[in-house]
Parts: C-alpha cells; structure tokens; sequence
C-alpha cells in the first residue's frame, strides 16, 4: 500500500485574492484528502456588521478559481467554518442573532456542501475512508461564546461528547492514527486555551498514550487555522499541533484593507503524509513568507517527532 497523503487549509479570500497559486501545488501533490479549516470566504476583513452579500461575493469568487473547483473536483475534502464564514472578525456564534447565524450557514451549506459530512444536520463530522487515521472535524464557531464569560463555551456540551464517544474505543474502532482538526490554533489567536476547562478535556483527549490503537493507545495531531502562518509545535501532551492558515490570504499583522498588497500575500498550506512507520509533516508557502516551520517526521511507535 502506498503512502496516504492529507493536505490542510483554511483562510481564502478571494474577494481581494482572485490569484490562488496554492491549490495547484496542492492538486499536484495527489493528495487522498483535503481538509479545509474555516475561513474559506470572507464576509469582512474587520469590523462587527454582518455584510451578507459580501460573504457571498467572496463565495462566488471562490469558485471561480479554476485549479480550487479542480481540485474539490477530484479530491475528497471535509470543511468546517471559523468566525470570517461564520459573521464579522471573532464572530461568537452563541451570542449572534440567531437568523443572522441561520443565514450565513445557509450560505456554508449551499457553497461547502460537496464536503463530505456523515453527521448532518451537525457541522462536526468523523471520516473514516482512509486507512490508519481517523478525521474528526469540529465546528468552533457555532456554539462559541466570549472567552471572557463565566463559564465560556468553545465547542459545547454535545459537540464534547460527540467527541468523547468518537474516540471510545468500546463505541468505535480506533485506527493508529487521530487527527482532530478545527477553525482555532490550540494556543495562539482566537485559541483553544482560551476556554480553559474545555482545552483541559481536550488535552487529555488527545494525550499520547503507548499501546495498541485499538485499546487504549493515542497517537493525536490537532489541526488548526487562523493564524495565517503555519505552525509546528509539540504539546507537553504528547500530541501535535499543526496549523496551515492562509492558503490565499495575507500575512498576519495586515491591518486594513490599503495593505492587501503583493508582498504581504500569503500562499500557505500543510501536507501530512502517512506511511506504516511514519507520519511527515511538510509545510509550504510563498517566496516573501519569512519563517516557516521545517518539516517534521513523525515516528509512529514513540511518537516523538523530529526536524526532518
Ligand atoms: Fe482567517
């Protein structure tokens, strides 16, 4: 059996982005999956209006990007929204007008809804089509509240234990590899540790454990998007973190729209390869794009990864 190959994105926007030279370099990798982690249009880049017909212009550019349709065309691919799709910047789905929420997802059904999704009417999803790995795909926006509250909500009390039970291993067949992947980084931006109770579950979730998948064993990588940089890094856990954001985007720190200019284009995106002993993590971006993360290989029995 060949390697099997995932590719992982998020942040396109292709209202002030029509030219989108990642998804060629992506179609040319054969990839046998792609996830994309939210952000796939934009309704605004700043501000806290709800711009409906500017979330489906920039839905509508999307698609005309020739080399994006073929590549949704011809691979597998799996998608969740984060907050740009969702509404305005930092959207938190749980305190938005519910018809305003109604409204952008019909949106994400209608334009997203080749994704593949076994769980609907849910955004979260499992797919288990590839062998080795299993793919749970969570939805950080729709029951998100402020950070600040007490008792803040990222993914929520049903989405939690869709999760748990996905990965029990007297519910479900567990295959060697889980990869658990989201619109928010674990630790930067709009991130995961900002909901301290909900990011200690997750952790111990996602913790390495030795031994056989099958019974107790957990090799995780959590993916992520919106930092509009790619990330590596390793959780005191034992599982890692990969972030792929701004696939045809703009750089972090770009501030208002006057700075939507050439050199400050983002081009990235992530490859995770499997074989039977490895996992490599590669990480691609444009020529302008200052410290990308190495490359990594991941051995399967220790878990343990190294620069490759
Ligand atoms: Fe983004």
């Amino acid at each position: 059996m060949g390697a099997t190959k995932i590719a992982f994105v998020s942040c396109a926007y292709a209202t002030y982005r029509r030219d989108q030279p990642a998804w060629a370099q992506i179609l040319e990798a054969q990839p046998d999956l792609l996830l994309m982690l939210g952000d796939n249009a934009y309704m605004s880049w700043d501000g806290t209006d709800w711009l409906f017909d500017k979330l489906e212009d920039c839905y509508v550019d999307q698609f005309k990007v020739p080399t994006f349709r073929r590549l949704i065309d011809s691979v597998p691919t799996l998608a969740v929204w984060d907050d740009h799709d969702c509404g305005p910047n930092d959207t938190y789905g749980a305190e938005a007008p519910p018809d305003y929420l109604a409204t952008t997802r019909e949106k994400f059904d209608r334009w997203m809804g080749f994704a593949r999704n076994n769980n609907r009417p849910h955004m979260y999803c499992s797919y288990r089509d590839i062998p080795n790995v299993q793919v749970l795909m969570l939805d950080g926006r729709t029951y998100r509240t402020r950070p600040d509250k007490w008792k803040p909500v990222l993914f929520g009390q049903a989405q939690e234990q869709w999760l748990a039970e996905q990965l029990d291993p007297t519910l479900y067949r567990q295959p060697a590899i889980t990869i658990v992947a989201t619109g928010s980084a674990f630790s930067e931006g709009d991130s995961v540790s900002k909901y301290p109770a909900e990011a200690k579950r997750l952790r111990e979730l996602l913790a390495f454990r030795e031994g056989d998948a099958a019974d107790s064993g957990r090799r995780a990588l959590f993916l992520g998007g919106d930092i509009h940089r790619n990330h590596f890094f390793t959780h005191p856990e034992g599982f890692h973190e990969l972030i792929s954001s701004g696939v045809a985007c703009f750089k972090p720190r770009t501030y208002v729209e006057s700075e939507f200019v050439e050199s400050r284009y983002s081009d990235n995106w992530g490859l995770i390869t499997l074989d039977e002993s490895q996992v490599r993590v590669e990480f691609f971006a444009n020529a302008h794009t200052q410290g990308n993360p190495k490359a990594q290989v991941i051995d399967i029995a220790t878990w343990k990864a190294t620069p490759a």
